[in-house]
């Protein structure tokens, strides 16, 4: 069943929030194991902040001895792995990437973002030649402005999208999606009452969530042809 990670070497880079907002849309449908393979472990901090939604289940993991098997053993019995990394490359990090059927990258629209995703992606790159497998990846831009973006981003983007795939999806900075680490649970446990604009950032999520069922579909027919 899937395994997809959360990589990137920038730290802040949205790795954490992008896995937690995937992780809650797809539980909508089905059942999600989140690793925290973190040791700053904010995902687990952020699973204890209310009650989990139903059909998520979120392990810390014990490390780098331990992670093949936590990732092993969460596959067997949860539809999809969503893993979270530190922000910076370890044997923990290599050995999530290696498992992966997908490795998100999330990223900013500044330069210095762009060059972090794509110091991240030969990361990657280095982990498929080892294991002599190709391990697909894409970059999302996270936190960006909703509003038209200007010249300098578009370059940006642009850059990225020729260097390698790129979601069309980008989860743009909103209030909501910050406002679950504060709050525990998904975008639907969030009361509109206190947080601005929860159904734009539903929508915003699920357009994620539908991009990435695409992506895994398109890589694995890629591997078996
Ligand atoms: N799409 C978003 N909209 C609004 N705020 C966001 C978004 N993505 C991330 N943030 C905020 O940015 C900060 C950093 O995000 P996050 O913790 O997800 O990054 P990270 O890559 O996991 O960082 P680290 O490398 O430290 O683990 C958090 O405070 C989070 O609330
Ligand atoms: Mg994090």
């Amino acid at each position: 069943m899937p395994i997809i990670s959360f990589a990137s070497s920038k730290g802040g880079a949205g790795k954490t929030t992008s896995a937690i907002i995937l992780a809650t849309e797809l539980a909508q449908g089905t059942d999600v194991t989140l690793i925290d393979a973190d040791p700053a472990a904010r995902l687990s901090r952020w699973s204890k902040l209310s009650e989990l939604p139903d059909r998520i289940n979120v392990i810390t993991s014990e490390g780098e001895r331990a992670i093949q098997d936590e990732i092993s053993q969460a596959a067997a019995r949860t539809t999809f792995v969503l893993i979270d990394l530190e922000g910076s490359a370890s044997r923990l990090t290599s050995f999530a990437i290696s498992e992966s059927d997908l490795v998100i990258v999330p990223t900013g629209d500044e330069q210095q973002d762009a060059d972090e995703a794509i110091e991240t992606l030969a990361q990657i790159a280095m982990e498929s030649r080892a294991r002599r497998r190709e391990i697909p990846s894409a970059v999302l831009f996270a936190r960006t402005n909703a509003a038209v973006k200007s010249k300098l981003e578009k370059h940006i983007n642009a850059e990225l999208r020729a260097a390698t795939r790129v979601f069309e999806t980008e989860l743009h900075r909103r209030t909501a999606f910050s406002s679950l680490h504060n709050a525990g649970g998904g975008l639907r446990q969030l009361d509109p009452s206190e947080v601005n604009g929860i159904d734009k950032a539903i929508v915003n999520a699920q357009a994620f969530a539908a991009e990435v069922v695409d992506i895994l579909e398109e890589t694995r027919h890629a591997s078996v042809a």
